[in-house]
């Protein structure tokens, strides 16, 4: 019997859910990935790289145009001042960044602090680090940190806080004050901080992202970890980022080069492309989903769904309570098989499964696909 380093894990609800709304063609807002294109601009460039012939290694940190793009976009978007050669890592996607973070912060017994509902790789990350997950439990429906409690779960062996903003599921923007507590606990404690800021340019109704790259002394404790997959519509392309100081990035970049040693060197020189020539797509991201949040919030306000509010991200939560007694995970798979539309169970992202009565719906999708959700969603 092979005994598995990860007992506890199957195939996730996310392919599970995309496998079942295939199965049953119901409308698919359950993964997080866009219903539409990368922009042409970028497919464009990647073609041309391609065909150029511009196919081999990059140096294992990055192609350095695409290095000092990012670093330049970090000071236009947060007044960061950001060494491009020394402390950004492009990676392959932001789930190698989180991976390869973790694997060089986390060491044999450390803890980690983590807020649930939680991205579904930390965990597994931490375990296979020979670390432990210490999970808090955000409740619905404001989602809100409570530091007194996050300052009660620390001791010696917390080594790490993973931050999340905007976050994945809830749609909650980190506000200052979070941000103050947390630079106050990992002062004190000596802690360091993982900053998944995927979501980044994605913030509504003038919420501001707070980066960790805004804040001089919290970055010197910190990964910031990003996605192009996000903000260029174009996820399975899996290119990320990871911006550090330098005495913890040549950590991360002695994992890294183990890991994947360089990412894709064609979209590399694309996305380069892309920052330097139409920089205005990043800027005009957050209008372009809020619109799509606001259809679909909009759509929903006669159904008997609850809709709770998204301040970020491409995600909208809604309390079935009303309309249901069933588990959030018996409530997705009816919804899927019997009313063809395809949602994400909220508890799937707890270490102890709330018992709320939320499900998460992915609004990165055409107006017409989102109306005909909704159209379905508003006669249960
Ligand atoms: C919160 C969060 N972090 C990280 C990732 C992973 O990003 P990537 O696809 O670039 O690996 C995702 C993707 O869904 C996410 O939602």
């Amino acid at each position: 019997m092979f005994e598995s380093k990860l007992p506890n894990l199957g195939t996730s609800i996310f392919s599970q859910m995309t496998a079942l709304a295939n199965q049953f063609t119901a409308i698919n807002l359950s993964q997080g990935f866009p219903e539409f294109d990368a922009p042409e601009l970028l497919k464009k460039q990647l073609n041309h790289y391609v065909l150029e012939g511009v196919n081999q290694y990059s140096p294992s940190s990055g192609v350095p145009r695409l290095q000092q793009q990012i670093a330049q976009l970090a000071k236009r978007k947060y007044a960061a001042e950001i060494d491009a050669m020394q402390q950004v890592t492009v990676t392959s996607g932001a789930t190698e960044a989180l991976f390869v973070a973790i694997q060089a912060l986390v060491r044999d017994g450390d803890e980690v602090i983590v807020f649930d509902p939680a991205y579904d790789s930390y965990q597994p990350a931490i375990e296979l680090a020979g670390g432990k997950s210490v999970n808090i439990a955000l409740q619905a429906p404001s989602y809100a940190i409570d530091w007194q409690l996050v300052a009660s779960a620390i001791n010696n062996n917390t080594r790490a806080i993973i931050i999340n903003t905007p976050h994945n599921p809830s749609g909650k923007t980190l506000k200052q004050h979070d941000i103050n507590a947390l630079k106050a606990l990992v002062a004190e404690h000596d802690l360091y901080v993982i900053s998944d800021e995927v979501y980044e340019h994605i913030t509504f109704d003038d919420n501001p992202h707070l980066s960790v790259l805004s804040d001089e002394v919290l970055f010197a404790r910190s990964f910031v970890i990003s996605s192009f997959g996000k903000t260029f519509h174009s996820t399975g392309w899996k290119m990320g980022y990871c911006i550090a100081p330098a005495a913890l990035a040549v950590e991360f970049r002695k994992i890294h080069q183990y890991v994947t040693f360089s990412s894709f060197t064609p979209v590399q020189h694309a996305l380069a492309d892309m920052l330097e020539q139409q920089g205005e797509h990043v800027d005009e991201l957050s209008e372009f989903y809020q619109q799509k949040r606001d259809v679909l919030s909009n759509a929903l306000k006669d159904s008997r769904f609850t809709v709770l509010p998204s301040e970020g991200t491409y995600f909208l939560l809604l309390d079935y309570s009303d309309i249901s007694n069933l588990s959030d995970i018996e409530f997705c798979h009816w919804l899927v098989e019997q009313a063809g539309v395809a949602a994400i169970p909220l508890s799937v992202f707890y270490q102890q499964p709330s018992s709320d009565k939320v499900i998460r719906l992915c609004f990165a999708k055409n107006e017409a696909t989102l109306l005909q959700a909704a159209e379905i969603l508003c006669q249960l």
